[in-house]
């Protein structure tokens, strides 16, 4: 099978899919017309599938043998954010835009499915696609995983189109890709006074203050320089009035590491931090760390596959070396469980305009970089089937 050929015979179809979905982007959890094109698409193939959580979708292709079980996986949702671009197929839903380039991924994966289903014969496994619901909400992966149908997966490949890279490249490197990215609320409460008498009040503003510029010692004073620690306070909201010392504050976060021990941490040494400083200053908290998702890491091997797969395919000259990057991504619960790979598909050119990052209301992406994607999900499909026997 001349993989790279057979993508670009299907360059219309992947095109114009990814048009579609682009057109009609829906946010998380609610992607309800997406998840019907997507099941309309897979019937046209003959393949199978079941829902899983609600609007998430898992198509199954039996090839000649039943094992290896290879999952390749795509998102499918979209972001609230009002596109700003003058692209002739702009987003039709108001305050809503596929500024992840999700509407891509689903294109490529449709892509590989229709060459993989019209070579089934040639197929020594069972290939298990993954269209996953809710990515940028943080908790679709684990709903899906949730069902027990990919608990036998022996390998596992996911991706993202990326604006980092130029178009034409693409990085399949071991190691971490992502950062964890775990989120949290604090609430400091102090007691609430005037504001020319702080002597009968207890400010949470200041201790708030405090709480913000201690958790920094956690980069600079606490982990070891060769680890990336990222802890920011993104929100800080406390009182109405310039003569009111307020009785609370809520402040929320972000804290992203490549280090999975480290990333076990964290929430401890955060909440350490946070109590010292509310005791030394009269104040109490709440403390609410609510997602923690992992690292997304590489598999050594499943890395070495995939240089194998873009060598037969794309072309060795496509291959580029690139370090993980800060982000977060669900996908890391499927590798926690599955040996796997997480691609990142370089769509960045000037032409179209194609020069913003993920998530700007001006995103835009090389559509030739699709076609590496999708031949990136059938040849690591044919590799893989070689070496997870
Ligand atoms: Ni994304």
């Amino acid at each position: 099978m001349n993989v790279m050929e057979l993508i670009q015979q299907n360059r219309e179809y992947t095109v114009s899919l990814r048009r579609e979905f682009h057109q009609y982007p829906e946010l998380s959890w609610k992607e309800f017309r997406t998840a019907k094109r997507i099941r309309e698409e897979l019937d046209k193939f003959g393949i199978p599938y079941v829902e899983v959580a609600g609007t998430g979708t898992i198509a199954t292709l039996k090839g000649k043998k039943d094992h290896p079980i290879i999952g390749l996986r795509c998102d499918i949702d979209a972001l609230p954010i009002q596109e700003m671009t003058n692209l002739p197929f702009r987003s039709q839903n108001d305050g809503v835009m596929h500024a992840c380039g999700h509407d891509s991924h689903m294109a490529m994966l449709l892509t590989a499915a229709k060459v993989l289903s019209e070579h089934r014969d040639e197929l020594e496994c069972t290939v298990k696609f993954i269209f996953q619901p809710a990515e940028e909400a943080m908790n679709g992966a684990l709903k899906v995983l949730e069902s027990g149908l990919l608990d036998t997966l022996d390998t596992v490949a996911g991706m993202h189109i990326f604006p980092k890279l130029p178009a034409g490249t693409i990085s399949v490197d071991p190691g971490p890709r992502y950062t964890s990215a775990g989120f949290m609320k604090i609430k400091i409460i102090g007691k609430s006074g005037h504001g020319a008498m702080p002597e009968s009040a207890v400010d949470p503003i200041y201790v708030g203050a405090k709480v913000v510029d201690a958790l920094q010692s956690i980069a600079s004073r606490e982990s070891n320089p060769n680890d990336t620690v990222v802890v920011s306070i993104c929100t800080f909201h406390c009182g109405t009035l310039p003569n009111i010392i307020a009785e609370s504050a809520e402040l929320t976060g972000t804290v992203r590491t490549f280090n999975p021990k480290l990333q076990k941490q964290l929430p401890g040494i955060i909440e350490r931090i946070i109590k010292g400083t509310c005791e030394a200053y009269r104040a109490t908290y709440e403390f609410d760390y609510y997602i923690d998702i992992p690292a997304t890491i590489t598999d050594a091997h499943c890395s070495e596959i995939s240089r194998r797969a873009v060598e037969h395919s794309i072309g060795e000259e496509h291959l580029i070396q690139f370090p993980g990057t800060p982000g977060g991504e669900d996908f890391s619960y499927y590798l926690e469980r599955t040996p796997g790979v997480y691609a990142f598909v370089g769509c960045r050119t000037p032409e179209n305009d194609c020069l913003y990052e993920l998530h700007s209301d001006k995103f835009n992406l090389d559509e030739d970089s699709m076609l590496n994607g999708a031949a990136f999900y059938v040849q690591y499909t044919l590799e893989a089937q070689e070496e997870f026997t």
